[in-house]
């Protein structure tokens, strides 16, 4: 069984659940039923703005692309895109439109560089910071008719703990949780932890620290953070590497294209390329947070309220 047909599954189990609702999903259900199994979809999130996440994620989905992987980058900070402003893009159309059902999600999708594929968001549209359970449901459906050409799904999320944040995380399968040396930074990237472990059930978290100076910093603020998840919720995180504070990476932004095509041999660069070979080097099967029927529970429990 899928995600999507367990999902479905859960929500036939609901007798809460507008029944309209269901059948409109029902007419969506796909005739063959396959997926591939093989794409991997990452969430890079944050509990506080402005640590680096869109810039990581659009020049991480380019490197990865170069090394040959199908990539699609979902701009998932809904209410404030940015993804497309980064590298130079003007999509027509974007997820609420989709939303609107005037586009359906394969229809909005844009070639980027480097081979990538980017589902754009929107900016400045209040509805899109707190999208409706019913919204919450299509898009996983959605998604699950596009999934199956891709090797990764890259999410750049909002920051923060709100609904469309924690959406987003539970709909990916890996998390990864970017944050700076900041003291700020630390302290909301662990209250982001804490509630997607103890109230969503995600058990995996991988951390990239970004803007350090060395190796040193990035190990001496991971074991800051670890400390805290070890002590007070009893809970390993993973170091999956750092970015290291590179002027070249505000230098392309204000180029507005992505500082790996634009700097190939920048020392931000070459970090986001090792995080990629880590990415890729790993097993995708180790994932804890994959547990499917508890990620539609949840989802509905949770998220679609
Ligand atoms: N390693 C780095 N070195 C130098 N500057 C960086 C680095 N990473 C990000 N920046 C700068 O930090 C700023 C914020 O980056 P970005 O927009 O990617 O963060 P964000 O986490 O996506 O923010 P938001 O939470 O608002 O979505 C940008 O101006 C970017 O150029
Ligand atoms: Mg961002």
């Amino acid at each position: 069984m899928d995600q999507a047909e367990s999902l479905r599954e859960l929500v036939r189990k609901r007798a809460s659940v507008n029944s309209s609702y269901l059948q409109e999903i029902e007419r969506k259900k796909p005739i063959s039923g396959k997926r591939s199994e093989q794409i991997r979809t990452i969430a890079i999130t944050s509990g506080k703005g402005g640590v680096g996440k869109t810039n990581i994620t659009a020049n991480l989905a380019c490197t990865l692309a170069k090394m040959n992987k199908k990539i699609l980058l979902l701009d998932a900070d809904a209410g404030l895109a940015n993804i497309d402003v980064i590298l130079g893009l003007t999509p027509k159309y974007n997820l609420h439109h989709v939303l609107n059902g005037e586009r359906k999600l394969s229809e909005i999708i844009i070639p980027g560089p480097s081979g990538i594929k980017i589902l754009p968001s929107a900016s400045g549209i209040q509805e899109m910071t707190d999208l409706s359970k019913g919204q919450k449901l299509t898009l996983l459906d959605d998604f699950d008719s596009i999934q199956d050409k891709f090797d990764f799904m890259l999410i750049d999320t909002a920051a923060g703990i709100t609904s469309n944040v924690m959406y987003f995380n539970m709909a990916a399968k890996e998390i990864i949780v970017v944050t700076s040396p900041e003291p700020t930074s630390l302290t909301d990237a662990y209250a982001l932890i804490k509630i997607l472990y103890q109230q969503y059930a995600k058990k995996r978290f991988r951390i990239l620290i970004n803007m350090v100076s060395g190796a040193a910093e990035a190990n001496k603020v991971y074991l800051r953070l670890s400390h805290a998840t070890d002590h007070f919720l009893n809970l390993n995180i993973e170091f999956i590497g750092y970015i290291l504070h590179d002027k070249k990476i505000q230098d392309a932004v204000k180029m507005q294209q992505a500082f790996v095509e634009l700097y190939p041999k920048s020392q931000a660069s070459f970090c986001v390329k090792r995080l990629a070979e880590k990415i890729c080097s790993e097993n995708p099967e180790y994932d804890e947070n994959g547990n499917i029927s508890f990620f539609g529970d949840r989802i509905l429990a949770n998220e679609c309220q």
